[in-house]
């Protein structure tokens, strides 16, 4: 309390200037509101109605200057000059994955119902820690985690959270797998002396964010092991088994497998019912990374390939990469809600413990976060507008589609094809002939910038057995077989004007 001597007068109450006030969202402002929003959807409509390419190819040292020059400390005034200025600093070169040439990253075009949900959940600003912040929307996210884990058949016990995305999702599960393995380690000194010898078996194709995961668990640098996968990148069964043997006879703990269903690059599905049947008999958490394959759980014809993830410990779905929902919207669901205790902290003035047995339903008991957002609001809105058979079936489509890009490259003496994907990515390279076949490496490094500096089509990349490729990861209904013929023809146009450029220089200049 700030004390006053008998002269001083005491400051007056400090009153925002008028402006500043009316751009509070209340019943004052309704309006304006109104306006700001359909004013920046239309900025939305007029860009997706005239986007001929993904991208402008636009690098970063030509656009931070335009960002760089804007001076934050020099308002605008009004929303119509700040959408003008926003046209410069984002929308014209942003990318955009409605389009059909988009064919890199699990990144999806989104459906319009998620988006008007939204708009909802950022207006109304509801936080899912607490049910004294959120009401209905807590029990909304609750119906979606019971909707999912039901899909999964995880069982009556069953439970989970939203979170940010997959990373976050595999984070968590991963420590509520450390915590039960460390259950029977009572006192600091042996829970000191378990950690350094947990280890995590997954694919050699299973996602980073199993590693970054360790690492902020403090687990030791070499406790993520990669297991082998067979010819179609799927974990090796009986490699997890003699690894879970190796493991034990080396005095180590196998705190979590870690089953990828849809790894990043290949789409490949782990072989779930076996990997389940392994950890039941060795008494280790399954832990299923569905990031991207949980668009299966609303397939018409391809629920099948999840088989065996109803008996995992946990599960990761990322509705932001197979249920066409807008970033963020993932979740973590688990088979015993009693596990995710191990996240739970009552803190005096937001959560205390009390209110457990007042049977005040507090998400921010099972989740990492405090305050999140209302994602579920999208995926809800999505269900009640569309179905989960809608869903599904566009999922399948690009899961088809996928299968007919895949026939189209593998018939192309052009180019070398890895594996044939269970979900919808494509993975291969440009192959030069002759004496240019050495710059295969070179060459598809090259056409994949160049495409994208070209801003007519996005590819992704990554290295398989140490070398180069080319990767489709297509999530897009509209994207066609053309389409996809097209953007191999301008690979290949790249790639062959590469090898042809350097060999001739090569030719006229001999090295040495
Ligand atoms: C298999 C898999 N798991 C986890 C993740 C991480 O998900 P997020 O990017 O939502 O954190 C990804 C991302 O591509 C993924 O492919």
């Amino acid at each position: 309390m700030p004390t006053y001597s008998v002269e001083t007068t005491p400051p007056a109450p400090a009153t925002a200037p008028a402006a500043a006030r009316a751009q509070l969202l209340n019943q004052g402002s309704v309006e304006q509101y109104r306006q700001a929003i359909a004013d920046g959807v239309d900025r939305v409509v007029r860009r997706v109605s005239g986007v001929d390419r993904p991208g402008t190819g636009i690098t970063p040292a030509e656009l931070a200057p335009v960002v760089d020059r804007v001076d934050l400390d020099r308002p605008l005034g009004d929303a119509g000059a700040a959408l003008d200025e926003l046209e410069d600093v984002y929308l014209r070169d942003a990318v955009w994955f409605h389009h059909p040439r988009y064919l890199a990253h699990l990144n999806c075009p989104v459906v319009i119902p998620a988006l008007l949900g939204e708009a909802v959940l950022t207006a109304v600003n509801s936080s899912l820690d607490t049910w004294d912040q959120s009401a209905g929307a807590t029990l909304i996210e609750r119906r979606l985690i019971d909707w999912t884990a039901q899909r999964i058949g995880l069982g009556p016990d069953a439970d989970g959270v939203f979170t940010s995305g997959g990373s976050q999702s595999n984070l968590q599960a991963l420590l509520l797998a450390r915590e039960e393995a460390c259950a029977d380690a009572l006192g600091p000194a042996a829970r000191a002396e378990l950690l350094p010898r947990l280890r995590v078996l997954t694919s050699a194709a299973g996602h980073f964010s199993v590693q970054k995961s360790a690492k902020l668990l403090g687990l030791s640098p070499d406790a993520v092991i990669a297991v082998p996968t067979d010819g179609r990148r799927r974990i090796r069964p009986s490699a997890v088994r003699d690894e879970i043997v190796r493991c034990r006879q080396a005095g180590l703990v196998v705190m979590a497998v870690v089953g990828t269903a849809g790894t990043t690059d290949f789409g490949s599905i782990d072989p779930l019912a076996e990997l389940a049947g392994i950890c039941a008999a060795a008494g280790v958490w399954l832990h299923v990374d569905a990031a991207y394959g949980c668009g299966l759980l609303v397939s018409p014809t391809r629920r099948h390939l999840l088989d065996g993830i109803e008996r995992a410990d946990s599960v990761t779905v990322d509705y932001h990469k197979s249920f066409f929902q807008p970033v963020s919207s993932s979740a973590l669901l688990v088979r015993d809600r009693r596990v995710l205790r191990h996240a739970t902290y009552h803190a005096d003035y937001l959560n205390p413990a009390r209110m457990v047995e007042q049977r005040i339903p507090n998400q921010v008991d099972k989740s990492l976060q405090t305050t999140r957002r209302f994602d579920a609001l999208k995926l809800w809105l999505t269900l009640r507008v569309m179905g989960p058979d809608a869903l599904g079936a566009l999922f399948d489509e690009v899961v088809d589609r996928a299968a007919d890009a895949w026939q189209l490259v593998s018939e192309d003496p052009r180019f070398e094809v890895v594996t044939r994907s269970q979900l919808s990515t494509v993975v291969f390279r440009y192959l030069p002939t002759g004496p240019g076949r050495e710059l295969a490496d070179a060459a598809n490094l090259y056409a994949r910038e160049a495409l994208a500096a070209s801003g007519l089509a996005v590819v992704a990349g990554t290295r398989v057995d140490g070398l180069h490729f080319l990767k489709f990861t297509l999530l897009n209904p509209a994207t066609t077989v053309e389409d996809v013929g097209h953007v191999l023809d301008l690979i290949a146009t790249h790639a062959g004007r590469y090898v042809h450029d350097r060999t001739t220089a090569e030719l006229t200049c001999p090295v040495g």
